[in-house]
């Protein structure tokens, strides 16, 4: 069976504390090829690089993602730049914009959303985009700054907004999500992207696909979401897998 790439994964949470080590060797021994774990807030960023140290397969993502934006020290982006400077270090991210929880700063986190964009195109890396519940700003900043090279990822919004992600070049990447009974924009969204626009992720250890949905998710799990990603495109899910981790490598330049 093929090994598969998990683009987007959380290794550095505490919900792998009991067992990170023999999870992550078991992945790789049986169905994982290479992972991206992403480091989302300054204090995790530590966890991020020692994993992608650690591991041949795991490689790093370091950001800040809308919700972490509070209290972040004026030289956050130098240390963000600083990391990037490591080879295991492959992309920004996650960064974004999040209005899902009442009384989040809207115009924080524009700025720290765009300021991170910038760096990321200015150092020629690759970019994670979060976006939830604020399409329309997330939209607008993209057209705006255009980055060189974007992934959205988790995509669960409209087929208006999927057509306009990739009308601006960006990859869309899916997870567990696409899975899920209630997936019809994400269903949708997938069926339109072209086959090379296309990656998988988990964003474990949350979104478990069915059938193992509630679960605590892991990379092996990304089959799931292939097949399912599979019968949307008509493609077997082999093929589904191969195709997406050739878009990943290119993409990560992994
Ligand atoms: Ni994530």
């Amino acid at each position: 069976m093929i090994k598969l790439i998990d683009t987007h994964a959380h290794y550095d949470d505490e919900a792998y504390d009991k067992d990170r080590d023999i999870l992550l060797k078991k992945l790789f021994d049986e169905s994982v090829k290479k992972v991206i774990t992403v480091g989302c807030a300054l204090d995790r960023w530590e966890d991020t690089l020692r994993l992608a140290e650690s591991y041949e397969g795991v490689y790093g993502a370091v950001g800040i993602h809308p919700e972490d934006i509070y209290g972040l020290p004026e030289d956050y982006l130098a240390r963000i730049e600083d990391l990037a400077k490591n080879p295991k270090i492959v992309a920004i991210g996650e960064m974004g914009l999040d209005y899902h929880y009442e009384n989040f700063d809207r115009e924080k986190q524009i700025k720290v959303f765009t300021e991170q964009l910038r760096l990321a195109d200015r150092l020629d890396m690759p970019i994670i985009i979060h976006s939830r519940d604020a399409a329309e700003d997330t939209m607008r900043i993209l057209r705006a700054e255009k980055p060189k090279k974007a992934v959205m990822h988790c995509f669960s919004g409209s087929c208006e907004t999927a057509a306009e992600v990739l009308s601006l070049g960006l990859y869309i990447s899916f997870t567990g999500v696409l899975t899920f009974k209630n997936a019809k924009k994400a269903v949708e969204a997938c069926a339109l992207a072209p086959l090379d626009r296309l990656m998988l992720e988990t964003d474990c250890p949350y979104m478990a696909p069915v059938p193992f949905r509630g679960e605590r998710c892991d990379s092996s799990m990304i089959m799931s979401t292939a097949a399912k990603m599979a019968e949307i495109k008509g493609v077997s899910t082999e093929e589904m897998i191969e195709i997406c981790n050739k878009n990943a490598e290119r993409f990560f330049g992994i």
